[in-house]
């Protein structure tokens, strides 16, 4: 936990007593006639000049905010540099998250990206790959859309009851921020050579033919890697052995075309089965398709 004593339960508490206090005799000062210096004393900001305009080129908070930082929680990570920091939800008022403040996530320490570096790339199911330069992307119209993100483990160390002593330590793995970019089917657009084509190609093959063996090209193109990592989900249920179990189905060794097309069935709700009509629904056709030839990968049918 950060040492930060200031904000601890009991002074928080002993703060606000106080503070209520104070509120109740100056109401009562002013009662009696007595006049509230913070009204009718010159505040010292107005008695002297102020930093030049150009003092803080970038603007920085007043140190009236300066309690307002993101923490972090120094027994809940391994290392510094592979960690969280939480956005002080408690001092925001309103719902955009500043900058300074956005929660983050790291594994390896804060990334300096020189934008003039950086690349965006489509490739793995493309005909074409492209690659994109920042003042490429640039080119195209932006919008600008909130969005509030949220980390998968907020507030996931309470489960075990609590350990945390504040909402910006139990709820703060989050942020709600401005995000600017530019739509992907701009970027696609320019170039028709990306997926969309090939896509369509696959689901009028899937509504033709099915069932048959093979969509042709899946397999060719589908990304092994990321099926192996989608399968991840997939494989509590279906043994990697290739055993049925229970009512579960071995996937092992399927055709790739059977495979697309019996989650594309669950998908479309053809197919009655609550949990797998769930599951194919969060899947694309490229994840269906990268899952197809990962499983087929796997051996044999057995
Ligand atoms: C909670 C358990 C569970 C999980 C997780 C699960 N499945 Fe299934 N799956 C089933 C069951 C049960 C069936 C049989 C449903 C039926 O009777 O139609 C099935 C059927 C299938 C079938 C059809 C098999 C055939 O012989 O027709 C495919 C393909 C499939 N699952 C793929 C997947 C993939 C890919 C994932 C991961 C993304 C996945 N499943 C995750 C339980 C699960």
């Amino acid at each position: 936990m950060t040492s930060d004593k200031r904000y601890n339960r009991r002074s928080f508490l002993k703060g606000t007593g106080i503070a209520a206090a104070a509120t109740a005799v100056s109401w009562r000062a002013s009662r009696a006639g007595e006049p509230d210096p913070a009204i009718v004393n010159l505040p010292d900001h107005s008695k002297y000049l102020g930093e030049g305009v150009q003092a803080h080129p970038y603007g920085s908070p007043s140190q009236y905010e300066a309690n307002v930082i993101r923490r972090d929680v120094e027994w809940l990570t391994a290392t510094r540099e592979s960690s969280v920091n939480f956005t002080p939800i408690h001092d925001l008022d309103g719902i955009i998250t500043p900058n300074g403040l956005a929660f983050e996530r790291h594994h390896a320490g804060v990334a300096e990206i020189d934008p003039a570096q950086h690349r965006l790339m489509i490739n793995g199911l493309v005909e074409k790959p492209l690659v994109f330069t920042m003042d490429d992307v640039k080119r195209f119209p932006r919008e600008n859309r909130v969005y509030l993100l949220e980390c998968a483990a907020n507030s996931g160390m309470e489960w075990r009851g609590a350990q945390l002593n504040g909402c910006q330590f139990t709820d703060g793995m989050i942020h709600t921020l401005m995000y600017t970019g530019v739509p992907l089917k701009y970027v696609r657009e320019t170039k028709p050579a990306w997926m969309g084509k090939r896509m369509r190609a696959i689901g009028f093959l899937l509504r033709l033919a099915a069932p048959m063996a093979l969509v042709p090209g899946a397999g060719r193109t589908a990304d092994i890697a990321l099926g192996e990592y989608l399968a991840a989900e997939c494989v509590t249920c279906h043994q990697l052995s290739g055993h049925s179990t229970g009512g579960i189905p071995s996937i092992v060794g399927m055709a790739e075309g059977l495979f697309i097309e019996a989650l594309t069935a669950y998908k479309r709700g053809e197919r009655d089965n609550d949990v797998m009509r769930n599951i194919a629904g969060r899947l694309s056709l490229e994840d269906m398709a990268a899952l197809a030839a990962y499983f087929a990968a796997q051996g044999p049918r057995r």
